[in-house]
């Protein structure tokens, strides 16, 4: 059993000092990895700014059609011109997004949950390495669920999709979940977010929260922040902006985007926060100013 006595509360996070090994390659803590999967992450994270916009619209893998979602075909293409990357289920993209978009894609590869069930925690690998391959996928999301039920299987779920996608250069993005039976405390996401990358994820998912500072000082490699539930434009823009001048390297949103009342007011809006450095009022009132009536 692990010896959990005498552990110290970690404290020193050196949040004024920049992280040390970036060996000439601007995405966080990935200085030794293999050139394609370099490439890979540098169609995510732009070189101008080492950061990225991307677009969730994976909702339908568990919650079936999701309000703004009704229709992919329609929704998702007005934005791609927006973002830097399509995060979404393989059936999504090819059935409603044109290749021709030329976007970078995060591939969502674990399922197996649906609404209905109680336990949302208990996913499995659901899309091959080969196809991701085919997919062209510039990553691979892992849903992950640390302190529910489902815990080790989805950190196998993780450490195997790692493992695939190291032998072919495709980077991995492990997606902290939150569940009723999981904290939303800075605990939780401290504990979260440096599980992941020390089994292998070259990307971290997880929602802005309290000490946010210390847990982007603590996690090795790059952080993009997820929107949750729909707010009011004003405060998504802050939540984003907060996370940005606290060390995330993009978002990966999406109610805030696709049921704003303007969605592409609003992911300009996202976009000029994250890669323009602008401030969250400014942002907001480029949002008013653009919106349509
Ligand atoms: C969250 O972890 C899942 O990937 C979701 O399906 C999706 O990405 C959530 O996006 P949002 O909370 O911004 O609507």
């Amino acid at each position: 059993m692990a010896d959990k006595d005498g552990m110290k509360i970690a404290k020193d996070y050196h949040i004024d000092k920049p992280f040390a090994k970036q060996g000439g390659f601007y995405v966080k803590g990935m200085s030794d990895v293999d050139w394609g999967m370099k490439a890979r992450l540098a169609n995510i994270f732009q070189p101008e700014s080492g950061h990225t916009v991307m677009l969730a619209f994976d909702h339908g893998y568990f919650m079936g059609s999701t309000s703004g979602l009704e229709r992919l075909d329609i929704v998702i293409p007005t934005l791609a011109e927006h973002i830097d990357v399509l995060m979404g289920t393989r059936g999504a993209i090819r059935t409603c997004i044109p290749a021709s978009t030329g976007k970078a894609v995060a591939l969502r590869v674990s399922c197996g949950s649906s609404i209905l069930d109680e336990d949302l925690s208990h996913e499995i690998i659901g899309v091959s390495i080969e196809d991701a391959v085919r997919m062209n996928a510039s990553c691979m999301a892992v849903q992950t669920f640390i302190g529910a039920d489902g815990e080790k299987e989805s950190l196998d779920n993780l450490c195997k999709t790692v493992d695939a996608g190291l032998k072919y250069g495709i980077p991995t993005m492990g997606v902290v979940a939150v569940g009723k039976q999981m904290e939303r405390t800075s605990r939780f996401f401290k504990l979260a977010t440096r599980i992941l990358p020390e089994l292998g994820a070259h990307i971290v998912k997880t929602y802005y929260c309290e000490d946010f500072e210390e847990i982007t000082s603590a996690c090795p490699v790059p952080i993009v922040v997820a929107g949750g539930k729909k707010l009011p434009e004003d405060e998504a823009l802050t939540m984003c902006y907060k996370a940005i001048s606290e060390g995330a390297a993009g978002v990966d949103m999406g109610r805030n985007i696709f049921q704003s009342t303007d969605p592409i007011a609003m992911v300009q809006a996202v976009r000029m926060v994250v890669h323009k450095n602008a401030t969250d009022k400014e942002a907001y009132e480029f949002f008013l100013d653009t919106k349509k009536e």
